[in-house]
């Protein structure tokens, strides 16, 4: 059973979805291995902050103190989450497709170093070690049936590795 801090676990998937974008960045127009990435990423951020609104956000918003933030972050999934949408309906040959995708890398790296920098510090103060890793438990519990749940709603091939 894990023992990390729902921090460090969260941190750990942001590290895959930096890698992932620049792996789709470094790569042109449409491909068959693109697709998959861009894919790829999209079930993997959708079920990233689904386990993450019920696990940290969730808990951040029932505290006063904390509220704001946990909206802000909430609000940014739903935006980001409407980009990733467009851009799966889109041919990746557009020049359309490469603008949106620079406006998702561009937010998206924009949404997890605010998290990482300001959220989950701020989420630290207020909670305790062991708070923290309950919350690490129920995210790694609930990833795997958030992720089904994606993969489902988008028809998609689970290309989990
Ligand atoms: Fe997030
Ligand atoms: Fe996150």
């Amino acid at each position: 059973m894990s023992n990390q801090t729902i921090f460090k676990r969260l941190k750990k998937d942001h590290e895959k979805h930096r890698e992932l974008l620049n792996r789709i960045e470094t790569m042109t127009g449409e491909s068959e291995e693109r697709r998959t990435l861009f894919n790829n990423f999209r079930t993997e951020v959708t079920a990233h902050a689904a386990a993450e609104e019920e696990t940290l956000y969730s808990t951040m918003l029932e505290d006063p103190e904390l509220r704001h933030d946990g909206q802000h972050s909430v609000a940014e999934h739903h935006e980001l989450d409407e980009l990733m949408a467009e851009l799966a309906d889109m041919p990746m040959t557009d020049a359309a497709w490469t603008q949106k995708f620079k406006k998702l890398q561009h937010d998206y790296l924009h949404h997890i170093d605010e998290e990482e920098a300001d959220m989950f510090p701020a989420a630290k103060e207020e909670l305790s070690t062991s708070e923290a890793k309950e919350l690490g438990e129920k995210f790694e519990e609930r990833k795997p049936e958030e992720y089904a749940r994606a993969l489902e709603g988008k028809d998609m091939e689970d290309n989990r590795e």
